[in-house]
This record gives C-alpha cells, sequence and structure tokens, in this order.
C-alpha cells in the first residue's frame, strides 16, 4: 500500500505591509552524505518581525526539515546564534525592520551556522567543544571552610566590579567570532574567559588563583590579539575584550 499523501501546509496570507525576502540558508545533512549547500527560500517579512520567525515560516511552511535552535524566542537563552549575512547574531534578536532596505529593492539574506564548532545539521552545530572550555575554567563558586550561617556579604562595590561577565548567556557568538579560535580550536576562547572573569573578581570566592593558572596556559588568555571581534559580536553587549584584558592584568600582577 502506497504511503498516504502529505499535503504541503496552506501558505498563510501575505500580511499588509509584508515584503518579500529571499532566505539564503547553508544546509547540510549527514544523512544524505550530499555535504554543505545553500538553499534558497522566499519569505514575506514585517518590519517587527525578527528573524526567527522568518526561519519559524520556512519550517512551518516551505521545509520541515530545516533544522536550527531555539527556544526562549527573547534573547535570553542563547540557543539561536547564527551567522547571518557573515555576522553573529542571535535570530531572535535581529529586528528586520534593520535588515530591509528602504528603498524597497529586493533582499537576500545569508544564515549560515556559527564557525570554528563542527556542523550537525543544517544551522545546528556541536556545542560540546565550547562547553568542554567553559566548564575547565571552573565556572562556580569556590570556598573553603564551614558554610556560613547566613549568605555571603558583599558590598555594591566588590559586585560592581564583575556585573558586566555575570550576563552571559552562553551563547556562543563571541568565540565562533574569533579568528585565533577559528584558526585553532584548541584556545578556551572568549566565552570562557569571561566566565572565569566572573570568578575571578568575586570577592566571595577563594579560586582565583587556580583560575588565572587554567588561564596562563598556552592556549589562554595570551592566545588572544585584541581584536574586538568578540566585543562587537556579544548580544548582552558585554565588554569580552576588557575583561580578557583584565585577566591578562591580574595574571601580569601576580607574576
Ligand atoms: S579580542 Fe581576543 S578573544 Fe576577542 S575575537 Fe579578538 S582574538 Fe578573539
Ligand atoms: S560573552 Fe556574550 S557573546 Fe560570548 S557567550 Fe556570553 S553572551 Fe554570548
Ligand atoms: S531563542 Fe533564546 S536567545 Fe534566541
Amino acid at each position: 500500500m502506497s504511503a498516504p499523501a502529505v499535503d504541503a501546509p496552506k501558505l498563510p496570507a501575505v500580511p499588509e505591509g509584508a515584503v518579500m525576502v529571499t532566505l539564503k540558508i547553508a544546509r547540510m545533512n549527514p544523512e544524505s552524505g550530499e555535504g554543505q549547500h545553500w538553499d534558497s527560500f522566499q519569505v514575506p517579512a514585517l518590519p517587527t518581525d525578527r528573524l526567527l520567525n522568518l526561519l519559524l515560516y520556512v519550517k512551518g511552511y516551505l521545509d520541515g526539515t530545516l533544522t536550527f535552535r531555539r527556544s526562549c524566542a527573547h534573547g535570553v537563552c542563547g540557543s539561536d546564534a547564527m551567522r547571518i549575512n557573515g555576522v553573529n547574531r542571535l535570530a531572535c534578536k535581529l529586528l528586520m525592520k534593520d535588515m530591509l532596505p528602504k528603498d524597497g529593492k529586493p533582499v537576500t539574506i545569508t544564515v549560515e551556522p556559527i564557525k570554528g564548532l563542527p556542523v550537525e545539521k543544517d544551522l545546528v552545530v556541536d556545542m560540546e567543544p565550547f562547553f568542554d572550555a567553559f566548564r575547565a575554567v571552573k565556572p562556580f563558586l569556590i570556598t573553603s571552610g564551614n558554610e556560613p550561617t547566613r549568605e555571603r556579604i558583599q558590598s555594591q562595590h566588590d559586585r560592581a566590579r564583575f556585573d558586566d561577565t555575570t550576563k552571559c548567556i552562553l551563547c556562543a557568538c563571541c568565540t565562533t567570532s574569533c579568528p585565533v579560535y577559528w584558526s585553532d580550536g584548541s584556545y578556551f576562547g572568549p566565552a570562557a574567559i569571561v566566565n572565569a572573569h566572573r570568578f575571578i573578581f568575586d570577592s566571595r570566592d577563594e579560586a582565583a588563583s587556580e583560575r588565572l593558572d587554567i588561564l596562563n596556559d598556552k592556549d589562554g588568555v595570551w592566545r588572544c590579539r585584541t581584536t574586538f571581534n568578540c566585543t562587537d559580536a556579544c548580544p548582552r553587549g558585554i565588554q569580552v575584550t576588557k575583561a580578557i584584558q583584565e585577566v591578562k592584568r591580574a595574571l601580569l600582577f601576580a607574576r
């Protein structure tokens, strides 16, 4: 018996004010053996849409096999980092009003997986090497002695010392925009250093020297060439390169 025909979903009416956009998406399916190639889709876009809405349109109406990660859709979970027109962005934070040409000319937007991590399928990469580097810097509070009977007090001044680096959502936009990381994935990468910074400069933590030792390694902070790609890519506005410089300075003063 032949399989029942699957009807393509009916396309919704194009909303008033929408313009048609060509989405050129890098595809890769390890099961087909076809290798990486481009597929283009025509998608209606409103200025208020985020790029994620367009990807969901493709998946919902044009090609259900398109594979990408997303969860919160509000720039919080960090799961939809991708390379959009050659720049790392979160698809859910990129508003179409910033991508559509003012003169109404046709526009093509390219979407690729972030660079430097193995592609698993379409826009999904293997994040394990990224998280291995994160785990290696011990991104948790380390203390000795007995547990205090009340919370660990910290002054506002001390808390402000590492406020910026607490904002990291581990999206990998920074690490996968770093030319050093592209050329040699053994570099810890900016995201791991940001998360080490968050604890190195926490007055309640007692393992700063342990983390500094780890980052003094040949694959640590000294590999950074201060090109600022990471700072430009961070969707949370973290001063990534500044944090790396602060860790370098802490190492120099500890010598
Ligand atoms: S500043 Fe350093 S970590 Fe950031 S992208 Fe440049 S080389 Fe990489
Ligand atoms: S520092 Fe910014 S770009 Fe890097 S992982 Fe954290 S949130 Fe993402
Ligand atoms: S889907 Fe969560 S940050 Fe974009």
